[in-house]
């Protein structure tokens, strides 16, 4: 029978031939000092009001060293080797006052960026190596380290467009800013959720200096 449905033998069979591989959505971030996460996040009870703004959870403040998008969990051992053998000297990192991206038309998201040759270093290392091990293809933007602090909420249901934020934060305390040593790489899965995004860390590594 060319168009009837297919019998559930059959099926049984095509799903036997092909499993659905689960999939996990990895990206591997420089993690920050908890007390500069706590910093910033003291910082953005003050600042990051405007009922626009989803600021992002002390615990979840990271740099993005490369993200992987969706990936077979299959994959997820050899990825997180080669996190581990790419590991590098633990870098400084110098955080910047707040910009909106993109930087012009309506905010997505307001990010502090980050002075940080070491973590260049490090994203250089890591993103080579999953590349190489064909996990990951190099983005054809320059790597842009920042910490996002705060999400854009839409501007109604089912719209994609970002609401206008009429209090944009304003710059970072010194003691913010001061250089600060990042000890720590993490690859992370990360769950999306109607209440925002959890990343749960899969692998870490201690950045040696
Ligand atoms: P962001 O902080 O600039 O938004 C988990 O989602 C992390 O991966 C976030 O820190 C996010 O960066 C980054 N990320 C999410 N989607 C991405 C994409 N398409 N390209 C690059 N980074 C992405």
């Amino acid at each position: 029978m060319l168009f009837g449905a297919p019998s559930p033998r059959s099926v049984a069979a095509v799903t036997e031939e092909r499993p659905k591989s689960p999939r996990a959505r990895l990206f591997v971030a420089l993690d920050l000092p908890d007390e500069l996460r706590e910093g910033i996040a003291a910082w953005g009870a003050e600042a990051l009001v405007d009922p626009a703004l989803r600021p992002v959870a002390s615990d979840s403040l990271h740099v993005t060293l490369a993200f992987l998008g969706h990936r077979p969990e299959e994959e997820i051992e050899a990825i997180a080797a080669v996190v581990r053998e790419r590991g590098g000297p633990a870098p400084w990192v110098e955080l910047l006052d707040p910009e909106p991206r993109p930087p012009r038309g309506r905010a997505r998201l307001y990010a502090l960026p980050a002075l940080s040759p070491g973590a260049e270093a490090l994203q250089a290392g890591v993103s080579e190596g999953l590349a190489e091990a064909g996990f990951y293809e190099a983005e054809k933007r320059p790597f842009w380290p920042h910490v996002t602090v705060a999400r854009v909420r839409s501007e109604g249901r089912g719209s994609r467009r970002p609401a206008i934020v009429s209090a944009p934060p304003g710059k970072v305390p010194a003691r913010l800013s001061e250089a600060r040593i990042c000890r720590r790489m993490t690859l992370y899965r990360s769950e999306l959720q109607p209440t925002g995004a959890r990343y749960v860390p899969l692998a870490q590594v201690q950045l040696p200096g």
